[in-house]
């Protein structure tokens, strides 16, 4: 099994809409061929980690490279894992908030991440969330 991170640019401003039609498409993709994983959006980025079987992860990670919603999809990493860290999350969600609530924001990461075994991974995320985004 393998577990792959990347980092992506939204294109344009996805709403809602857009974002629960993504999911929809994604769970449903996912369930089907047993991978489980987390997103994060936070208006502007997208960092998402996927795990499972590499066959049909990397032919997921290829569609996904290839979707016209974002862009400029960097791979963080890759590595063989022995167990799931984000075991029956077909794709779990998570919009990240922008100013004025980064307190919640970083609480909702630490948690959703805190039983996530690979150190690296949970860094990942909830340096994700600590972020400034009025730096950026
Ligand atoms: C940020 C982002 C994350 C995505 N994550 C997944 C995913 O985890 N699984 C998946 O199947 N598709 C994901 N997609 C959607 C794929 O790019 C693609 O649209 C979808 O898998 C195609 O499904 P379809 O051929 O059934 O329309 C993601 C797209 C974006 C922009």
């Amino acid at each position: 099994m393998i577990r792959l991170t990347y980092i992506s640019t939204a294109r344009g401003d996805l709403d809602e809409i857009a974002i629960a039609a993504l999911l929809a498409a994604s769970r449903c993709h996912n369930q089907r061929t047993g991978l489980s994983g987390l997103l994060l959006y936070d208006g502007v980025r997208f960092l998402q980690a996927l795990e499972g079987e590499a066959e049909p992860l990397l032919a997921t990670f290829a569609r996904i490279k290839a979707d016209p919603r974002h862009r400029a999809c960097v791979e963080l990493g890759r590595a063989e894992v022995a167990e799931r860290a984000f075991g029956d999350w077909d794709m779990a969600w998570q919009q990240v908030a922008t100013a004025g609530s980064r307190g919640t924001l970083v609480d909702t990461v630490d948690r959703l991440v805190a039983q996530v075994p690979d150190p690296n991974t949970r860094a990942l995320f909830t340096s994700f969330a600590r972020l400034d985004r009025h730096a950026a």
